[in-house]
């Protein structure tokens, strides 16, 4: 058996304590005791079957994108939230969850230094993204979001909803924003907010906040972060001193993205949005002619753009983080660390073996690699083929298109300034990657050597 179970009895058991606090109902029999419908059963076989389906995200060999299994009490917590099945736009319909999700977003503001701020959660990076973009917006309106070639796409399509211009700043040879042309697209004093990407999506790369908010100073912007993918990696105590450097200034920004569903250990879809200064609230201020009677106290749908949400993710969220606290040298940090290890191990791997090349050592736990070929597109191929094969060997990598200049300091290849690469990407995000790289290492060369002549 590969799927944990032992969730279901510790279901089970919650789902009776749940029960209990409706005591004071007169029964309705046709809702508790109503006869198991044969359907159910049938259609679930079908489901599990069509289920079947999936790469094998929850397994050390699925190491490919960006998908980490829930943490066991987080899919607990949520299931036995649908019961109730709470929604956290007002208090209205999700009291207790709407209570439950203040805490734990005070606990992720907390992480970064924030006593105070506004924030909630939302389906995802993409709508978090989107509420701190249009708050830049409406404080700048008019002006320019700009954010590195590395950046996720999103930042460029949300600007284009929001009908605000975008500029792309171009990255150094580690995928990080370079400041210098940061600095030239300033000096035209039509950029409204910067975003600095603290985890690129392709390659883990962190853009140098202190530099950033040296040029704030100079030229004052809204600093808006994009930690989606890379905020939770604050708390761990193995980060490169560069790295880190930028990381212990993320309390220094105007708004925060993280991503409770990619590195904290939640189900999609639970992003989260933070606002340094809790006076933005009053941009959303909006009223509702059908919710937020039940209580003066806020309703977290008047500081959202969202409407309906699922209160199960803010219960998930609180119980993991109430059973793994988001503390430096903690448990949880233990995992995060346990990730990065296996990149740089890893990344060490790779760049010892002539077979490849490695760009450049990773940041956080993403790593990119390409076989070693004489020409960009014998490169490509290769790669291609690698992961073609590695996958029939069950072990599980992803692609990435990456500018060739990334290779640029340590391979004689012929390119221009727009020429990409197909390269080989992982990302390492789950612990038991680190005891794994032994069978992840050998299924890697063994289809390197056999599934690739052109690899010399
Ligand atoms: C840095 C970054 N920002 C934003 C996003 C978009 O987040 P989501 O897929 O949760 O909408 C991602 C997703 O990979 C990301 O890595």
């Amino acid at each position: 058996m590969h799927l944990e179970q032992s969730t279901l009895q510790l279901l089970k058991d919650s789902l009776k304590q749940l029960d209990a606090g409706f005591s004071a109902l007169p029964p309705a029999a046709e809702i508790a005791s109503s006869p198991p419908d044969p359907r159910l059963a049938a259609v679930m076989t079908e489901v599990a079957t069509k289920l079947q389906d999936n790469y094998p995200y929850f397994h050390p060999l699925y190491a490919g994108q960006m998908l980490k299994p829930p943490h066991p009490i987080a899919r607990a917590a949520y299931a036995l939230a649908t019961w109730i099945n709470p929604n956290n736009h007002a208090l209205d319909g999700g009291r207790a969850s709407s209570a439950l999700e203040k805490e734990a977003v005070a606990q992720i503001a907390a992480m970064f230094g924030w006593q105070q701020h506004l924030g909630h959660l939302c389906g995802g990076g993409t709508m978090a993204n989107l509420e701190a973009l249009w708050v830049a917006g409406q404080i700048n309106p008019g002006k320019k979001i700009v954010a590195s070639d590395q950046s996720h796409y999103t930042h460029k399509r949300i600007s284009a909803v929001l009908q605000l211009p975008f500029a792309e700043v171009p990255t150094d040879n580690r995928g990080r924003m370079d400041p210098s042309a940061l600095e030239k697209m300033l000096a035209a004093g039509d950029v409204g907010c910067v975003v600095a990407t603290e985890g690129t999506t392709g390659t883990g790369s962190v853009d140098p906040l202190p530099e950033i908010l040296r040029l704030r100073e100079r030229y004052g912007f809204r600093l808006h972060v994009d930690a989606a993918y890379g905020g939770y990696f604050t708390l761990a105590s193995n980060l490169a001193a560069e790295t880190r450097a930028s990381f212990d200034l993320i309390s220094r920004a105007d708004s925060i993205v993280i991503d409770p569903h990619k590195h904290g250990l939640q189900p999609y879809g639970c992003g989260c949005v933070l606002f340094r200064a809790p006076e933005v609230g009053a941009i959303y201020k909006h009223d509702s002619p059908y919710t937020y009677f039940t209580s003066s106290d806020l309703h977290l749908g008047e500081i959202s753009l969202e409407c309906s949400r699922p209160g199960a993710a803010a219960v998930a969220l609180w119980a993991t983080q109430r059973l793994l606290p988001l503390l430096r040298g903690g448990e949880f940090a233990a995992m995060l660390e346990a990730s990065r290890d296996a990149a740089v191990q890893f990344a060490e791997r790779l760049e010892n073996d002539k077979r490849w090349l490695l760009p450049f050592a990773p940041e956080l736990d993403i790593v990119v690699w390409a076989p070693r070929a004489k020409t960009i597109a014998e490169i490509s191929a290769a790669s291609q083929r690698i992961f073609d094969a590695a996958a029939k060997q069950n072990l599980h990598l992803a692609l990435i298109r990456l500018p060739v200049k990334l290779f640029s300091t340590q391979h004689n290849l012929q390119y221009s300034a727009t020429d990409t690469v197909l390269c080989l990407r992982s990302v390492l995000i789950k612990p038991e990657h680190r005891d794994w790289l032994d069978r992840i290492y050998a299924i890697l060369s063994r289809v390197a050597d056999s599934a690739v002549s052109s690899v010399s």
